[in-house]
């Protein structure tokens, strides 16, 4: 065991509330280490997660989204006896059949069909608002705005009806556990029922899209599909349905709250902000960067491969850690300090890089950007309440903060 595989522990508390010391320090004396608390060889330097991420040949993607806690036998027993079918397609798949499901699915999320959008998330942003200032303050701004918006606006896309937000957010959560964190074998009982629902609601879902396809994402998959099986099923649409009701909105709620924290505190960043001095972008940018909604994902090598030093044998599970990397030194000068506009910024890896690289990047970006010129414009008094604790909900991979309590 080295000094790193003793102490590294994702779901140990003071990790939770921030892993970034931790992370800074063994990035820097052991950049590449296997972790026995998660049965994964943790990556941190930029360079190398860069390297891995691209390179398809040596690693794979298949256990992208495996759950990290094997599931116990009642837990895989609910899967087995029912009609749950998920083939991996695209965050979890890899060549030769990545590239064709990745351009058909991608093609439908043109520029000109997300910036469509903007008018929808500007005024279900405002709703929001003025919903949350007509109660008492102070609030909770993940409440009363980050939780709800980004599935809002996915829903949107994909032709949903906007009653069904709570259920699509629960779900979501609910998979950040199954799939990241450690649930007791009652939880995964529980939330493999909850999956089990939650994909036959994807089924259903494009059943009633393939009658009567709507002017939306969905639609648009199925006339491209034409009734050509060699393009992609129905059942392939609907688990490609499946996965963007989790990754389409719960990383971007997590980011906007993880950007609010972030610039409410800084009061001068703040004032430049409501003043126009200063542009929403780059700080978004900066915030993708200083405290990224996905702080990591995983690969498995295909062979043995040295990585800065360290064979990692063939069959190993790997964590690419976004969180450290995005604080690598070597490749953002002074990473700690919340720098807005920098030179290099494009080289964050909160989106992750090459085959995979997010396909929603942009429509996360118009929806950040937007929130942050709607509460700037609208509440310039924001502050962050007092004597406060931030809960985030412990896993390895997605940094969601269930409370952030605001004054204005
Ligand atoms: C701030 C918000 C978001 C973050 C941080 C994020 C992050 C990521 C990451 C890290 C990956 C895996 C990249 C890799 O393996 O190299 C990914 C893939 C993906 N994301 Fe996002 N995402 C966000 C928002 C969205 C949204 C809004 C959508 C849908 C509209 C979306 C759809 C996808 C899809 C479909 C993939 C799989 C792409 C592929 O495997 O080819 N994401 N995202």
């Amino acid at each position: 065991m080295t000094a790193a595989s003793e102490r590294f522990d994702p779901f140990e508390p003071g990790y939770v509330d921030d892993p970034y010391p931790l992370l800074s320090e063994l990035q820097s004396t052991e950049p590449v280490f296997f972790a026995p608390s998660i049965g994964s060889w943790v990556v941190t330097r930029m360079a190398t997660v860069r390297a891995v991420l691209r390179d398809t040949r040596r690693f794979s993607a298949r256990i992208a989204s495996d759950p990290l806690t094997p599931l116990c036998p009642h837990a895989r027993a609910v899967i087995a006896a029912s009609d749950f079918d998920v083939p991996p397609l695209l965050v979890n798949n890899d060549p030769p059949t990545h590239p064709h499901y990745r351009a058909f699915f991608g093609a439908p999320l043109v520029r000109e069909r997300i910036d469509a959008l903007a008018p929808f998330i500007r005024e279900t942003v405002d709703d929001h608002l003025d919903r949350l200032t007509a109660g008492p303050s102070p609030a909770d701004l993940v409440a009363g705005l980050t939780w709800d918006v980004p599935a809002l606006v996915l829903m949107r896309l994909m032709g949903i009806p906007s009653e069904d937000v709570h259920q699509v957010k629960q779900w979501a959560s609910s998979r950040v556990v199954l799939g990241w964190g450690r649930p007791t074998e009652d939880e995964q009982v529980r939330l493999c029922n909850g999956a089990v629902d939650y994909y036959r609601y994807a089924v259903e879902l494009v059943r009633r899209k393939a009658e009567a396809p709507g002017d939306d994402y969905v639609g648009e998959l199925i006339r491209a599909r034409d009734g050509d099986d060699s393009r992609a099923t129905l059942h392939e649409i609907a688990a490609v349905c499946f996965n963007l009701l989790f990754a389409g909105h719960e990383t971007t709620s997590s980011a906007a709250a993880n950007l609010f924290k972030a610039v409410v505190a800084d009061r001068p960043l703040w004032q430049a902000l409501c003043e126009g001095r200063q542009a929403g972008m780059p700080v978004i940018e900066e915030s993708l960067r200083f405290d990224p909604p996905v702080q990591s994902w995983r690969r498995q090598a295909l062979e043995d491969v040295e990585l800065d030093g360290v064979v990692v044998p063939a069959g190993a599970r790997l964590l690419l850690m976004f969180a450290a990397a995005n604080r690598d030194p070597a490749t953002f000068a002074s990473p700690e300090a919340f720098c807005p506009g920098r030179r290099n910024a494009p080289q964050l890896v909160s989106f992750g890089a090459g085959a995979h690289f997010c396909l929603g990047a942009p429509l996360a970006r118009l929806e950040l950007q937007i929130m942050l010129e709607r509460v700037t414009a609208r509440l310039p008094g924001l502050q962050l309440a007092e004597e406060q604790i931030f809960p985030y909900t412990p896993n390895t991979s997605f940094r969601a903060l269930g409370r952030l309590m605001v004054r204005w």
